[in-house]
């Protein structure tokens, strides 16, 4: 079977940058800037995406790219042709397999209830509920819409899931249609149409933030300037803390899809010659001005210019989903044409999520087709049917924690260990000769030569750093002793942690298998 291929390479560059533009550019940037010192934050944020983003997205181009030149599309498969002579790495591979599948699950439900909230929006039933109704009242009426909405508890919007589950059903089918279309006619085809929407609707979002007028004459000072200034006039002192360290680098991770295993199968669909350096580098900078410029120009500054700095403080504080779900409507009821700007915002939240889970759920759907020779449609049907179980337990349970666990297992611990694998592969055992020169084969640019010596020592030392201070600033006793779980989830968590092993323990068998059969077959060939 000849092996898929991408259709151009603006089209493999916006696939990339599909999957790093998302949930994490417009809510979760702006909301960890707040929170860890503003302006501040922009120098960690920085530091973290030169001496850490940029080298693995440039190590995970190139061992794509190599991995896919054996017939491989995802890590087990990269990682043992890098090392032959090991036994056990193809294990740590299934990481790159794992991590991503255990984000889709919980990634996809959240991106339903922005399909819900974008029906809620044109219908007028966010701004029903915020009308006539003074700041702190409508933002309780918008958690209480949000919990009602999750199940979490019944009142006069919500008497129970249903409508959450719909939303969820309809977007998982759509992401199940995209996968099923495959590389060039499902990805590579809504991501050259999505990027141009999403970048329009952001554009026009931004613009209408900064001509909000000082909407209180009374209160000069809430506007959108100084909305902006809440977001980044630098507060120094969060420099000397590991945490804005730490949260920074988790970031630069989380937004460009670096260190989880999806952009080395994306990167497994191109040819020998194909260009990594600058296509890579491209891809990243979508990213950045995705995230900097439009995520940190929208909900924060309006905020600010509507409800004030302490409000903002507030807000702020309250995490990531309340960003979208609760500010963002409050925000826009107070504009003309809200219906229409609630509109363009769950839907520019919408395109953003589809094109970065679909790039979740393909390095599995791409290991159940190339090592065990699965159709598009089977492989597409037996990943379908596996999640689509397992996020009941996000939607059913998400009151009591499982949303969190995954994310921690996901993001936080698959995330170092993958990276520090993967960099520890190329820079020391494929060899940095090697690895240089195989980086820049078809490249359109050359890399300032510096980065053979970061690349080498200076991101496997701030990755090993990472890891060990997370350890001891509490992962460790997260890990091994639950710490923090309050007492009535115990067993949903540890029913989440055992169902997490068990995915893990099958995938790794799967790859035992695929390995034993291919030998099979090559001693019978
Ligand atoms: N980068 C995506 C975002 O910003 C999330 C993501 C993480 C996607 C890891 C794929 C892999 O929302």
């Amino acid at each position: 079977m000849a092996r898929e291929r991408w259709g151009s390479k603006l089209g493999v560059i916006l696939a990339v940058a599909g999957s790093a533009i998302g949930l994490g550019n417009f809510l979760r940037f702006p909301g960890q800037a707040a929170q860890n010192g503003g302006g501040a934050f922009l120098i960690p944020y920085f530091v973290a995406l030169f001496l850490l983003g940029l080298p693995m997205i440039w190590i995970e181009w190139t061992v794509g790219r190599f991995g896919g030149g054996f017939g491989h599309s995802t890590a087990p498969g990269m990682f043992h042709t890098l090392w032959n002579k090991n036994r056990f790495i193809k294990y740590f591979g299934v990481i790159g397999i794992f991590g991503p599948a255990v984000i889709f699950i919980y990634y996809i439900y959240v991106e339903s209830w922005i399909l819900g909230y974008a029906w809620f929006a044109v219908t007028g039933q966010l701004n029903a509920c915020i009308e006539g109704r003074s700041f702190e009242q409508a933002t309780l009426a918008m958690k209480d819409f949000l919990r009602g909405y999750q199940g979490a508890a019944p009142n006069e919007h919500f008497s129970g899931i249903g409508p959450a589950y719909l939303f969820f059903v309809l977007t998982f089918a759509t992401n199940l249609l995209i996968l099923y279309g495959g590389v060039q006619r499902g990805i590579e085809a809504v991501c050259k149409y999505g990027l141009p929407v999403l970048f329009v609707l952001g554009i026009v979002l931004m613009v209408r933030v900064f001509t909000i007028a000082t909407p209180d004459p009374r209160k000069p000072d809430w506007n959108v300037v100084n909305g902006l200034g809440f977001l980044w006039n630098p507060d120094w002192s969060a420099l000397g803390s590991g945490q804005v360290w730490l949260a920074a680098a988790g970031q630069i991770f989380f937004t460009l899809s670096v260190g989880f295993g999806v952009i080395l199968t994306y990167a497994s669909y191109l040819t020998p010659k194909d260009d990594v350096a600058l296509s890579g580098l491209t891809a990243a900078a979508a990213n950045e001005a995705a995230e900097v410029i439009i995520g940190g120009s929208i909900v924060i500054p309006a905020a600010f210019a509507f409800f004030g700095a302490a409000a903002t403080a507030e807000i702020a504080r309250a995490g990531t989903f309340d960003l979208g779900f609760v500010t963002m409507p409050l925000v826009l009821q107070r504009m003309a044409f809200s219906e229409l700007l609630g509109l363009a915002w769950f839907l520019l939240l919408f395109v953003a999520g589809v094109t970065s889970s679909i790039s979740l759920a393909q390095p599995a759907i791409a290991f159940l087709e190339d090592e065990f020779g699965l159709s598009k449609k089977e492989a597409t049907l037996v990943f379908g049917l596996n999640t689509f179980t397992l996020c009941h337990g996000v939607i059913f349970f998400m009151g009591n924690g499982v949303m969190d666990e995954l994310d921690f297992w996901g993001v936080n611990l698959c995330l170092v260990l993958f990276a520090t694998v993967e960099i520890f592969l190329f820079a020391w055992v494929f060899g940095m000769d090697r690895a240089w020169t195989e980086l820049h084969a078809g490249s359109d640019i050359t890399i300032p030569p510096f980065y053979r010596w970061i690349i080498k020592y200076v991101t496997p030392a701030v990755l090993l750093t990472i890891f060990i201070s997370w350890l001891v600033q509490g992962g460790f006793e997260k890990i091994f002793m639950m710490k923090d779980v309050p007492e009535k989830d115990f067993y949903y968590i540890l029913g989440t942690r055992l169902a997490l092993v068990a995915m893990f323990a099958n995938l790794a068998l799967l790859v035992r298998f695929a390995w034993k059969r291919r030998r099979s077959g090559e001693a019978a060939a």
